[in-house]
């Protein structure tokens, strides 16, 4: 059985209209959810397992409010050697579930001295700086087509009403470029410098290839980053894993506002 078949099995006909992805830190979020189907990913077929422990690693469908949403509670990353079409199944699975926007969230570090950590950020577009693409090697036309624009792929009306969402709950919203890299290593100071000149604001080490997929699919996204630390050489201290949990836990509370505001103001099916 495929691992949407599985889900449909357990969710009992329900039909999710939004996907989301929870990125390091953030997992607190899925306590929002009223949650009819809790799984494993490792009960899943085909799904990639997470191997960074801060990442809880099981789906979670259920309702926030009066929408059906599924969560991806923790996600799989390159440096974790799961490779880029691997990275794709989960998002792929949303779309056959039936969600029409997704979410994607991530902790990243902040190259704009505007963005201090703590700040969320709109991701309005992104560069791809992984050497990979998910949608390179055999074209299966059930996915969509094989060569997808990536113009607008952060919607520009979600991005709008993050903003106001944000303006209404006095949380401060940033809009930037999202420079997405390998890791696991954090970036030396001489390569965040060279990011800055190319037009990046945030750097982390997931969400292109998720994204990459959910344009392919056709699926409405909207983007968040958290800053969690200055990138590296910006400040004195080098960036580490546990400033990137320390700051997440610190604004799990505007995250957990934001998303559950914008999941009840979501956009019907077009
Ligand atoms: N670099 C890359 N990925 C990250 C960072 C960073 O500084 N912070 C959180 N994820």
């Amino acid at each position: 059985m495929s691992a949407a078949e599985q889900i449909r099995e357990r969710a009992k006909g329900a039909i999710p209209e939004v996907g989301l992805v929870l990125g390091s830190g953030l997992a607190g979020f899925a306590e929002q959810i009223d949650a009819a189907v809790r799984i494993p990913y490792g009960d899943l077929s085909g799904f990639p397992s997470c191997t960074n422990p801060t990442h809880p690693g099981e789906l979670v469908l259920g309702r926030v409010g009066e929408r059906m949403v599924v969560c991806l509670n923790g996600r799989a990353h390159l440096y974790e050697g799961v490779g880029p079409v691997k990275l794709a199944f989960p998002i792929r699975m949303l779309a056959t579930l039936g969600c029409h926007g997704l979410i994607v969230t991530n902790a990243a570090g902040s190259l704009s001295p505007e963005a201090p950590p703590g700040h969320i950020m709109a991701i309005s577009d992104h560069i791809n700086l992984q050497g990979a693409n998910t949608l390179a090697g055999p074209h299966d036309p059930d996915h969509g087509e094989r060569f997808v624009p990536m113009n607008g792929a952060y919607d520009s009306d979600l991005r709008r009403l993050a903003h106001r969402i944000a303006g209404e709950h006095d949380i401060s919203l940033v809009e930037g470029v999202y420079l997405a890299v390998t890791g696991p290593s954090f970036e030396t100071p001489a390569e965040i410098r060279a990011f800055r000149t190319l037009g990046a604001d945030a750097v982390g080490m997931s969400t292109v290839q998720e994204v990459i997929a959910a344009r392919q699919a056709g699926l409405r996204v909207l983007g968040l980053s958290l800053m969690t630390n200055m990138a590296a050489g910006l400040v004195e201290t080098p960036p580490s894993a546990a400033e990137v949990m320390e700051t997440a836990a610190a604004a799990a509370e505007d995250v957990t506002t934001l998303l559950s505001a914008l999941i009840a103001a979501w956009p019907e099916r077009a």
